[in-house]
């Protein structure tokens, strides 16, 4: 190995360990809510995303908005499809995040 490969390795390999590559999906801030309200019933519908936690008196349903409510919803139907190809696109509503997005005790799920 050649020093600078060390070196690289030595960049990289902590950045592996932080979860720099753990990915949430959520809503994208661009997103007009009506487009956010058509994509959150997609994939709480036939998208067979996991909407329970937004279901009144459940932990994520507060702050009680569409754009809240998408993000669980994108997240939920990411998590559990990705490794079958699913994509976090939702027409252009959805974009990927590295921030957990998880609060209090609404805890958006990740599968690694
Ligand atoms: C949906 O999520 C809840 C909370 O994590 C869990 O208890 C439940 O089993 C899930 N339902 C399905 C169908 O996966």
């Amino acid at each position: 190995m050649s020093i600078f490969t060390v070196a690289l390795l030595v960049l990289l390999i902590p950045h592996f360990s932080d979860g720099q590559f753990e990915q949430w999906c959520i809503a994208d801030e661009q997103t007009a809510d009506a487009d956010l309200q058509v994509a959150l019933d997609w994939a709480c519908g036939k998208g067979s995303a996991n909407c329970s936690m937004i279901q009144v008196n459940q932990p994520c349903y507060l702050p009680n908005t569409v754009r809240d409510h998408a993000s669980y919803a994108f997240n939920s139907y990411y998590q559990k499809f990705k490794h079958k190809g699913a994509t976090c696109y939702f027409n252009g509503a959805a974009i990927t995040t590295e921030l957990d997005p998880s609060h209090k005790s609404c805890l958006y799920e990740f599968n690694p």
